[in-house]
């Protein structure tokens, strides 16, 4: 594929990287991986702002970055919005295209804001899903927990496959495949169309069906860290359910037994 030309120059203090590849998924996901700047350091779990070379003053939206810290490339999970400032343009890039980052990350879904713990339970909905499949590549994130229970909750069957085929290739993965046999779990619900399981992820939880289908001890801030990304009102309900069952939101600054971050949303 032929790489379009730019239309405007890139701005100061923002890297210019290559799409190498690009995975649509369903009308409204999709995911890519671009060349990793030499000089970028960042924690698995972090987002950056990405835009598109398209303006004098690019749109910027935050993007979690999906793939491990080691990675020689990055690889973002998106959403398509028909009339998103940047989703709506983002959506056509093709390999040899260029995505433009700013230069530093952030986040707080990262281990270091959690204290220790046996088990890590990684809450998702949507592209809220691309922070784990980051740090469920990270070697750190299986040096802390014993165990790591990754849910996704999606409207549909199609918008589960990314981290079907995320879990599904750690068993694979040269570098990692030791550390994660038999310690990550899938716990995979759809709302809007029937499939095996359904339901929020909040319902799942609250009637105790997820404990019984897995088979496993009630969350429990003794042993077990929460991590949460999805969208506003997700996190709030979520976070909520975190707070009655006695856990503490952390932070770098002072680490403690759950974090949260919002999905990007449009
Ligand atoms: P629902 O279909 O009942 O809205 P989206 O793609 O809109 O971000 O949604 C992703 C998933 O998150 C959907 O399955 C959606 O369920 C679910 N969801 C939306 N709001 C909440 C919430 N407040 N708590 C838990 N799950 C939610």
């Amino acid at each position: 594929a032929g790489a379009r030309p730019l239309q405007f120059p890139i701005p100061a203090n923002v890297y210019a990287e290559t799409v190498v590849s690009v995975k649509h998924y369903t009308d409204r996901l999709f995911s890519f991986r671009i060349t990793r700047p030499q000089s970028l350091r960042f924690r698995s779990g972090e987002f950056v702002m990405i835009g598109l070379p398209n303006a004098e003053k690019p749109v910027f939206r935050a993007y979690s970055i999906a793939s491990p810290a080691w990675d020689d490339e990055l690889e973002f999970f998106s959403i398509k919005v028909p009339d998103g400032p940047l989703t709506s343009q983002l959506q056509k890039i093709e390999i040899g295209d260029t995505v433009i980052m700013r230069q530093k990350s952030t986040g707080t879904l990262v281990v270091d804001a959690l204290t220790p713990a046996k088990r890590l339970f990684m809450i998702s909905t949507g592209t809220g899903i691309a922070p784990f499949a980051s740090l469920l590549r990270d070697p750190d994130t299986y040096e802390k927990f014993e165990q790591v229970v990754l849910t996704h909750t999606c409207r549909d069957n199609a918008e589960l496959t990314y981290g079907q085929e995320l879990v599904a290739e750690l068993e694979n993965d040269p570098l990692i495949g030791e550390l994660t046999g038999g310690r990550v779990t899938l716990y995979n619900s759809t709302t809007r169309e029937s499939s095996e399981r359904m339901g929020r992820i909040t319902a799942l939880i609250g009637s105790g069906k997820f404990y019984a289908d897995l088979g496993i001890d009630k969350l429990d801030p003794e042993t077990d860290r929460i991590m949460i990304c999805g969208s506003m009102h997700m996190l709030r309900d979520v976070k909520e359910l975190a707070e009655s069952l006695g856990f503490e939101e952390g932070s770098l600054h002072h680490p403690a037994s759950f974090v949260v971050e919002r999905a990007f949303v449009g």
